[in-house]
């Protein structure tokens, strides 16, 4: 069994495991977090459709299979994409048949007692084959586009799922850029997910500027009251952030079908998240779904 513990090795085994995606020529979608969120990543894909974007320049940062009513069908949408994608705790989890989904929740937290209803879900519809792609999923990747070298993780180098959030200091951005540039040499940005919240950090290494972007996600709303989620493109211009339209009625209804009713379904149709557990304190709005 894996624990649940932020510094159990399989959770901190992040940079053992690397991809080299290579040099990315276009435009680059940017997303993390399908969360089992059928409608979503179908409508992801539609996007990335229209905007020529192919499965070769798609990055996923993981948690293909969370909260939302579809992981099967989810994984089977991504597998089938051809999007590099690094494993979230979600697949270190599930790949490994393990006691819980690993995200790092304080014991007890409501989110902890939340994940529980969702994991023995997903664990249930996953199959094999599934598990075996998760299992075979880098924990980090590095890929070249518009002249610059970017690393991907999931939650940050040092644990895959530490939260790295747009509050946090400097000091810890730097350390973990650090861990990444030691064991595979300089980079120009990091792109991360996990939080499930989307945000640019320009941080400073020595003389150099190393951005820090998280896509956000697009199987859950961003705590702020809109239903539509989050993701990014990189172009030559930088990281543009996008909002991601989608039936989200439809996405909640099947969570309710599948029995799950902990409060995410509402996250859906609300979109605020049902618990502020997981947050900073100054980042709390003392408002849930
Ligand atoms: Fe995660």
């Amino acid at each position: 069994m894996l624990a649940n513990a932020y510094g159990s090795d399989v959770m901190t085994d992040v940079l053992s495991r690397h991809r080299n995606f290579g040099v990315l020529e276009g435009p680059v979608l940017l997303f993390g977090g399908p969360y089992s969120n059928f409608e979503a990543t179908a409508s992801l894909f539609e996007r990335a459709s229209l905007m020529g974007i192919t499965g070769q320049r798609t990055i996923c940062t993981g948690d293909v299979c969370a909260y939302c009513g579809n992981p099967a069908e989810t994984a089977r949408l991504v597998m089938g994409s051809g999007a590099h994608v690094i494993a979230g705790n979600c697949e270190v989890s599930l790949g490994e048949r393990a006691a819980d989904c690993g995200c790092g929740f304080e014991d007890g937290a409501a989110c902890d007692r939340f994940a529980m209803e969702w994991f023995r879900f997903a664990d249930e519809e996953l199959d094999d084959g599934s598990r075996a792609w998760m299992r075979s999923l880098p924990g980090i990747g590095t890929f070249c586009a518009y002249g610059k070298r970017y690393a991907v993780v999931h939650g940050a180098a040092s644990a895959v799922n530490r939260f790295i959030w747009p509050v946090m200091s400097d000091s810890v951005l730097c350390d973990e850029i650090g861990l990444i540039e030691a064991a595979l040499g300089p980079v120009d940005g990091v792109i991360a997910g996990h939080t499930g919240m989307a945000f640019e950090r320009v941080v400073s290494i020595g003389e150099r500027p190393v951005r820090w972007i998280n896509t956000g996600a697009i199987g859950l709303p961003a705590h702020d009251g809109d239903v539509r989620t989050s993701f990014a493109v990189l172009t030559a211009e930088g990281v543009r952030f996008e909002r991601l339209d989608y039936d989200h009625e439809t996405a909640s209804a099947a969570m309710r079908a599948a029995g799950l009713r902990a409060g995410y379904d509402r996250s859906l149709t609300s979109g605020y998240w049902p618990s502020e557990d997981s947050f900073p304190s100054e980042m709390r709005l003392g408002r849930v779904a």
